[in-house]
């Protein structure tokens, strides 16, 4: 009998290797995948049935007996089966066109990839002309999922257009948003499918090398990445003919050393260099003038692991899902305070209280859900009356918020916003590179007012003194960094004014 256990590191760290080998141990075929993104069921064990795959979970180590006896007997009535995992994603509203092997296929098994509709996008790639590669991806809609948003086809566009070689393809995959994982989500579980999207790229822009800056804080996924790249190049995806096009492209990973700043494009572009990770200005932009000044694509993990099925299956198949300027699907990552986490593939437009409360489940608490934090640690706090936004990148700007990276963090009634908002600023001052003032000093003279503001001190002239300071950052920051920090801060204020009431009153 053929058993599936993810090796995912989330799965793993709550036992995942400990299940496999008891599995093992007791005489079943034990296959290792990635992870659905069903985080509250993992170890989450899939059995082949007809086809199908019948999940369990969660399951520990010291369960597995039971299981044995359940799965010998087909048994769907173990109050551990979740049934087909498959039709378990779609209940759920999920459209795996990023995600779909993740979790499904052996990461690193080329031909399990290529069985899977691995390579499918590469091989339509390869028999168009660069421009109409860049033109699939400009009328697919994809715009840039590390978070800017940026629409990825024009990006492309203004690095094929440059004449100057040669061009690079760099993947940020420096991860650094707290509760985000869908990079090392798809890293881990279907590595072959972000080299495809790099290759394409490549094909696209002519570029001939390119580097995954990957955060150390992965080593799972580096391994599995360092294991896909020897297989793409055996398979001759890679190299110095891909795929017998005659057209040389190769990747290497180069690891961060753990700075928050270098997921910043620029930032990392200095790194890759081997410099410090200290921002650039911008212009020009790296489209023109990136790695080593060359024109350089600087695209998400994310963003790239969309465009294989961008060009398997049409540019406008993927622009039929989702809404308005915000076209395909999101890998939303639900956390925090939540009873059902993980990564939910789902297309834009969903409500973020359908999120929280349909598919995460409300708070893990069981307390009501009092705001939600969508987009990283600078992103805007979101009370419940704004659950009903759409998962839009329109909509989330127009509530002076943005979606990000896909991170959504939940936080119940006892969420004290005013040590939220000072996280905020703490984290900004720890994490910044240091070269412009609003964010180096900024941050550090922002959690002084909100201590004044907390103690009572002079506090109306401290909340226009702490708004002040905000907007200076927004406005005078040079990159994002420094100027997203003030908005987890304004929308603290803005939305939960109590918090921010004396502390002795306030209690
Ligand atoms: P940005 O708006 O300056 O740029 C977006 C992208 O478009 C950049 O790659 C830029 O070079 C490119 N671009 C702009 N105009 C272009 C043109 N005419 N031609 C070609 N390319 C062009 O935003 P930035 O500063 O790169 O990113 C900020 C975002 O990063 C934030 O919104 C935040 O959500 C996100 N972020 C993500 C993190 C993560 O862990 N994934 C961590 C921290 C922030």
């Amino acid at each position: 009998m053929r058993v599936f256990v993810p090796a995912d590191s989330t799965a793993v760290s709550i036992g995942a290797d400990e299940v496999a080998a008891a599995l093992r141990s007791a005489g079943l075929d034990v296959v290792r995948t990635g992870s659905r993104g069903l985080y509250w069921l993992e170890p989450l064990v899939e059995v082949e049935a007809e086809g199908r795959r019948i999940g369990y979970g969660p399951i520990q180590a010291n369960d597995t007996a039971t299981l044995v006896e359940a799965l010998q007997a087909e048994s769907r009535d173990d109050p551990r089966c979740v049934g087909d995992v498959d039709e378990l994603l779609a209940s759920q509203g999920q459209q795996r066109l990023t995600l779909g092997r993740t979790g499904r296929v052996v990461p690193g098994d080329w031909d399990d990839y290529v069985a899977h509709g691995g390579t499918a996008g590469l091989r339509a790639a390869l028999d168009m002309e660069p421009q109409a590669i860049v033109d699939e991806v400009k009328a697919s809609g994809l715009r840039g999922r590390g978070g800017a948003g940026f629409p990825t086809g024009i990006k492309w566009q203004t690095v094929h257009d440059q004449e100057v070689t040669p061009k690079y393809i760099v993947c940020n995959a420096d991860e650094g948003d707290s509760g985000t994982f869908a990079d090392r989500m798809l890293m881990e579980g279907d590595p072959f499918c972000l080299l495809e999207g790099m290759t394409i790229a490549a094909l696209a822009v002519g570029a001939e090398r390119g580097y995954i800056y990957l955060r150390s804080e992965y080593p799972d996924a580096h391994r599995m990445l360092e294991k896909a790249l020897e297989a793409a190049r055996a398979n001759g995806m890679l190299g110095e003919s891909v795929m017998g096009s005659g057209q040389a492209f190769d990747i290497e990973v180069r690891l961060g050393a753990g700075a928050y700043i270098c997921g910043e494009e620029t930032s990392l572009l200095e790194s890759l260099e081997g410099k410090r990770g200290v921002i650039r200005f911008k212009p020009p932009l790296p489209a023109i003038q990136g790695f080593l000044n060359r024109p350089t694509v600087v695209n998400n993990v994310i963003t790239l692991g969309s465009v294989p099925a961008i060009l398997a299956d049409g540019g406008a198949a993927y622009h039929a899902v989702g809404v308005e300027k915000s076209r395909g699907t999101l890998t939303v990552q639900l956390c925090g305070n939540v009873a059902r986490p993980g990564l939910y593939e789902v297309p834009f437009g969903v409500t973020l209280g359908h999120l929280i409360n349909e598919l995460g489940g409300g708070c893990a608490s069981g307390r009501p859900a009092r705001a939600v934090q969508v987009g990283g640690p600078l992103g805007a706090y979101l009370p419940p009356d704004l659950f009903d936004t759409p998962l839009d990148y329109e909509a989330f700007a127009e509530v002076n918020s943005m979606i990000g990276h896909g991170g959504v963090v939940v936080f119940d009634d006892t969420v004290d916003m005013v040590a939220q908002a000072r996280f905020a600023l703490e984290f900004c001052a720890i994490e910044s590179c240091g070269k412009c003032t609003p964010c180096r000093v900024g941050s550090v003279r922002g959690q002084e007012v909100i201590d004044r503001i907390t103690a009572d001190d002079d506090r109306d002239r401290n909340i226009a003194l702490l708004r002040e300071l905000c907007e200076t950052m927004i406005q005078g920051s040079l990159c994002a960094h420094g100027g997203m920090a003030p908005f987890p801060v304004l929308s603290a204020l803005n939305h939960f004014p109590d918090d921010f009431e004396p502390r002795t009153a306030a209690a």
